[in-house]
C-alpha cells in the first residue's frame, strides 16, 4: 500500500504550489489528480493575478489592496485572511517570476500591470490573456524537477477518517480501474471549483466539486456556499469566458442602443465595478428590453487590432470560432455566466479544516478572502499564497505525527468495489447520468443565479430531491475497468448533488442581499442580522445549517458603491 507524509488531491495551481512547499519542507509528498496536471482548470484563468507592488508613480499598498478586497466581498470576507493575502502577494509574484513565468513587461523591461474590476489601483500582473496557463506550466516544471510522485488520472473515492483524523484516501486508477488505499499523515484538498453543478458555466467539465463533497461527507463544514459568482462577460452560446482583462484594457459594455449603460449603475468605476454589480446591471438592461437575444455587448473595437492581438488573442479566437464575431470589427454578444464559487470547505489561514490532518486550498477551500464576491485576479493569487501556506502547514503536521496509522485497507477497497458492482448490476432506469446532470445545471442556472427568491430556490431544491431519488436508480452501462468514463462521471454526479443541495440550502438560509447573493424578496444587506458566515454540515437527514462570526480587523462595514 502506498504511503506518503503529505498527499495533495488535485494538480491545479493551489495543489502544485502546496506540493512544492511540502517538498521544500523536507517531507515525502505526492500529488493525486484526476487529469494530467496541465489539464487542470487553472489553465483557463485568463486575465491576471493581483499584487500591490507600488512601482513608479503608484501609491498602491497592501492596505489598499486589502480594503478593495473587503469592499468587493461586501464585508463578508474575514479581514485577517485578506490582510495576509494582500501582504504576501508581492513575494509570490516575484517567486513566480523567478520560477520562469513570463509576465508582461513595459517598454523599459519592467513588470507591468493592467486594470481589473473592483480595484481602486492598477495592480493586475498578466501574461496576455493566458495567465493561468502560463503559471500552470511553470509550476508543473517545478513539480517535475522535484521528482515527487504524481498519481495522474486517479479519482479519489473517499477520505479515510480514523480516530477523528484524516489518514489517507481510497482512490481508483482511472486507467486500469484498480482501487487502492493511499495512506498519508496529512491530506490537502485542492480540487478546484464546482462550476459544472450549473449549466452553462465557464468551468471545465472536470469542475465537479469533488473535494467539497469528500470533506463534507467526513464532517468538515462548507462555508458561504450560497455565494456563487456570475462573470459579466461570457460568450453567447457556449458560455466561454471572455476575460475581464478586456475591460481592464478599456473595452466597453454597451446595450442594444449602443449606450455604455454602466454609467447608470456604477458611475465612478463603470465597466470595472465588481462582478456582482456588473452582472446585475446587465440582467436589468436585458430585462428592461435593451438587450439582444438575452445578451449585451462587449465592445473592443476602439482598442485596435494591435492591442487585441497582443493582449487578448485567446478571446479574439474564442469569439471568432464560437460566435463568428471578429471583435476587431464588431461588438461581441455576452451575458453573465456561472464562473466561480466563493464558498468552500472552511479552513483557517493555513488551510487547516476542522478535521485534524485535512487541509484545503484554492477554490475548493473557503479561507474567507472573497466573502460575498471575489475580485477578479484574486483567485490566482489565492492559489499561490494559500497553496504555499497549506503545503507548509501540512508538512509540519506530518512531521509531528507518529508512524502511519493502520488503515483497514481491504475493507475499504471491498466496499468501493461492491458499490461499483451494484451500480453496474442495476436494471436500466431509462435515463442517464448525463441527463440528470443537465437537469440539475439548468435548474441551478434558472433559480440560484444572479437573482434569487424563495419560490425559485424551493423549486430547485425539489428538483434536486427528485434528481437524487432518480440517481439512486442509476445504472452504469459500461461494465469494463479501463477508462470507465461512465462510472467515473456517475461518481462525479454523486459529488455534485451534495454540493448543489448545500448551495441551495445555504442560499435559502441567508435572508438578505449581499455580494453575489441578490434576493428579490430580501433586497437589502442586513448587517444587524446577517454579518455572519453560513456553515453547512452533512447529516444522514440532509444538510444542517449553522453560522459563525465574520472577522473584522480594521474596516467596519460601509455602504458599498462603485
Ligand atoms: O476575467 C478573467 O480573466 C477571470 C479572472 C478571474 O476569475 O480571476
Amino acid at each position: 500500500m502506498p504511503e506518503h507524509d503529505v498527499l495533495i488531491v488535485g494538480a491545479g495551481l493551489a495543489g502544485m504550489r502546496a506540493g512544492i512547499e511540502s517538498f521544500r519542507n523536507g517531507v515525502d509528498v505526492a500529488i493525486i489528480t484526476k487529469v494530467h496536471p496541465v489539464r487542470s482548470h487553472s489553465n483557463a484563468a485568463q486575465g491576471g493575478i493581483n499584487a500591490a507592488m507600488g512601482g513608479e508613480g503608484s501609491d498602491d499598498s497592501w492596505e489598499i489592496h486589502a480594503y478593495d478586497t473587503v469592499k468587493g466581498s461586501d464585508w463578508l470576507g474575514d479581514q485577517d485572511a485578506i490582510e495576509i493575502m494582500a501582504r504576501e502577494a508581492p513575494q509570490d509574484i516575484y517567486e513566480l517570476e523567478h520560477m520562469g513565468v513570463i509576465f508582461a513587461r513595459d517598454e523599459y523591461g519592467r513588470l507591468t500591470t493592467r486594470n481589473f474590476g473592483g480595484a481602486s489601483r492598477q495592480r493586475t500582473f498578466f501574461v496576455a490573456d493566458i495567465t493561468g496557463q502560463a503559471i500552470l506550466h511553470v509550476m508543473h516544471e517545478q513539480v517535475l524537477k522535484s521528482g515527487m510522485r504524481v498519481y495522474e488520472e486517479w479519482f479519489v473515492l473517499s477520505l479515510i477518517k480514523q480516530d477523528g483524523a484524516c489518514v489517507g484516501v481510497v482512490a481508483m486508477d482511472i486507467i486500469s480501474g484498480a482501487v487502492e488505499v493511499i495512506r498519508a499523515k496529512a491530506v490537502v484538498l485542492a480540487t478546484g471549483g464546482i462550476g459544472r453543478v450549473y449549466e452553462p458555466s465557464t468551468n471545465g467539465l472536470i469542475c465537479t466539486g469533488d473535494g467539497h463533497a469528500l470533506a463534507y461527507r467526513i464532517g468538515a463544514p462548507m462555508m458561504d456556499m450560497e455565494m456563487v459568482q456570475y462573470h459579466p462577460t461570457t460568450l453567447k452560446g457556449n458560455g466561454a469566458l471572455l476575460t475581464e482583462g478586456a475591460r481592464g484594457e478599456g473595452a466597453y459594455l454597451i446595450n442594444s442602443e449602443g449606450d455604455r449603460f454602466m454609467k447608470t449603475y456604477a458611475p465612478s468605476k463603470m465597466e470595472l465595478a465588481s462582478r456582482d454589480v456588473v452582472s446585475r446591471s446587465e440582467i436589468t438592461e436585458i430585462q428592461e428590453g435593451r438587450g439582444v437575444d438575452g445578451c449585451v455587448f462587449l465592445d473592443c473595437r476602439h482598442l485596435g487590432e494591435k492591442l487585441i492581438m497582443e493582449r487578448l488573442g485567446q478571446i479574439y479566437e474564442l469569439a471568432l470560432e464560437f460566435a463568428n464575431v471578429d471583435m476587431v470589427k464588431d461588438p461581441v454578444p455576452v451575458r453573465p455566466g456561472m464562473h466561480y464559487i466563493m464558498g468552500g470547505v472552511k479552513t483557517d489561514v493555513d488551510g487547516a479544516t476542522q478535521i485534524p490532518g485535512l487541509y484545503a486550498a484554492g477554490e475548493g477551500a473557503n479561507i474567507s478572502i472573497h466573502g460575498g464576491n471575489r475580485l477578479g485576479a484574486n483567485s490566482l493569487l489565492e492559489t499561490v499564497v494559500f497553496g504555499r501556506r497549506a503545503g507548509a502547514a501540512a508538512a509540519e503536521y506530518a512531521q509531528q505525527s507518529g508512524a502511519h496509522p493502520a488503515a483497514p485497507e481491504s475493507d475499504l477497497i471491498e466496499a468501493q468495489c461492491q458499490k461499483f458492482q451494484m451500480l453496474m448490476d442495476r436494471p436500466d432506469p431509462g435515463f442517464t447520468t448525463a441527463k440528470l446532470r443537465l437537469e440539475m445545471g439548468v435548474s441551478m442556472d434558472k433559480n440560484v443565479s444572479v437573482y434569487r427568491d424563495e419560490a425559485g430556490m424551493q423549486e430547485t431544491l425539489k428538483t434536486l430531491q427528485d434528481l437524487r431519488a432518480r440517481f439512486d436508480k442509476i445504472c452504469v452501462h459500461d461494465k469494463g475497468k479501463v477508462y470507465n468514463w461512465n462510472l467515473y462521471s456517475t461518481l462525479e454526479m454523486e459529488n455534485m448533488l451534495d454540493v448543489a443541495e448545500a448551495i441551495v440550502v445555504s442560499a435559502l438560509a441567508r435572508k438578505e442581499s449581499r455580494g453575489a447573493h441578490a434576493r428579490l424578496d430580501y433586497t437589502e444587506r442586513d448587517d444587524d442580522e446577517w454579518l455572519k458566515h453560513t456553515l453547512v454540515y452533512h447529516s444522514p437527514e440532509g444538510p444542517l445549517i449553522d453560522f459563525s462570526p465574520v472577522t473584522i480587523t480594521q474596516w467596519p462595514p460601509e455602504r458599498r458603491v462603485y
